[in-house]
């Protein structure tokens, strides 16, 4: 059977090229976790805010050496999951679709990535209608946006993103809680890359991933539950949470340069590498 939208096959190894990237990130100024709205949050089990700055920091260094341009938020104090910038908006070919969240401990960051976002100089900010938590849920892997559902973002918004960006979206069922986004389950590695771990996915979206993907790497549940699939790539280097030791081989021995990078802080709270970084896409 013919696949419903051809992908390319997988760049030889030596072509893996980086593309310098511009992110939008957020310091974990006022982080702890006071609530728990995933299973990874335990009230009772105590955070070390300067470490999670530590860590955070560790990871905006890398990006920076690897030559990508960073741009800030100002953490707001009441809102411990500021730090999760992926959850802050969508941002494709400079235009901007704001977040709106599931939860009310985190809805007044909708407002505050949105005017973050109306100060970066792009074509247009939009604010959400539907119910989406940004690149938490949307992944964009060349000309698709892969949108997550099932937790957070409401199916809603997906037809809202296809029809804001142009841009074809492929809606895929989460069933795992303790993959409640799209970005801890599913790693976006190049133009026609991507790694998963299927038994986060429904059996008809896992069916959708296999036909879209052939050769996609798939995660163990051992690397998965490190939040191994949380990782951000620029087409060469895959920074990804340093935990995921197989993954990173997996990663390596397809060409990819894997960067683990420490954030067992952030992790408390359910978040690692993938979920501190909102891509700016011009
Ligand atoms: N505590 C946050 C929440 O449950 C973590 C968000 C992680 N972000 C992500 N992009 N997966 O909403």
């Amino acid at each position: 059977m013919t696949a419903v939208l051809p992908r390319p096959r997988a760049a030889e190894h030596a072509e893996r090229v980086a593309t310098p990237r511009r992110y939008l990130m957020c310091r974990p100024e006022h982080f702890a976790v006071e609530y728990a709205i995933n299973p990874w949050m335990d009230v009772t089990s105590g955070t070390d805010r300067d470490l999670a700055v530590r860590q955070w920091e560790t990871l905006r260094q890398t990006y920076l050496a690897l030559g990508h341009e960073v741009e800030l938020i100002d953490a707001e104090p009441g809102l411990p999951d500021m730090v999760f910038a992926a959850n802050g908006g969508l941002v494709v070919e400079g235009q901007a679709l704001g977040a709106r969240f599931t939860h009310a401990e985190r809805r007044a960051e909708g407002p505050a990535y949105l005017r973050r976002l109306g100060t970066l100089d792009l074509k247009a900010v939009t604010e959400p209608v539907h119910v989406n938590e940004g690149e938490g849920d949307f992944l964009v892997v060349g000309d698709l946006v892969l949108a997550g559902t099932g937790f957070r973002t409401d199916p809603g918004a997906h037809t809202e993103v296809q029809e804001l960006f142009g841009i074809p979206v492929i809606s895929l069922q989460l069933v795992d809680p303790r993959f409640y986004h799209l970005d801890t389950a599913l790693a976006v590695l190049g133009d026609s890359d991507v790694a998963y771990y299927p038994e986060a996915f429904s059996p008809g979206s896992r069916a959708v991933l296999q036909r879209l993907f052939p050769d996609a790497i798939l995660a163990s549940e051992a690397d998965a539950v490190v939040l191994g699939l949380n990782a951000v790539s620029d087409g060469r280097n895959v920074v990804l949470p340093a935990a995921a030791t197989d993954l990173a081989e997996q990663l390596r021995a397809r060409g990819w340069n894997p960067v683990g990078v420490d954030l067992s802080e952030l992790l408390k709270a359910g978040g690692s590498v993938k979920c501190c970084t909102l891509e700016i896409r011009s």
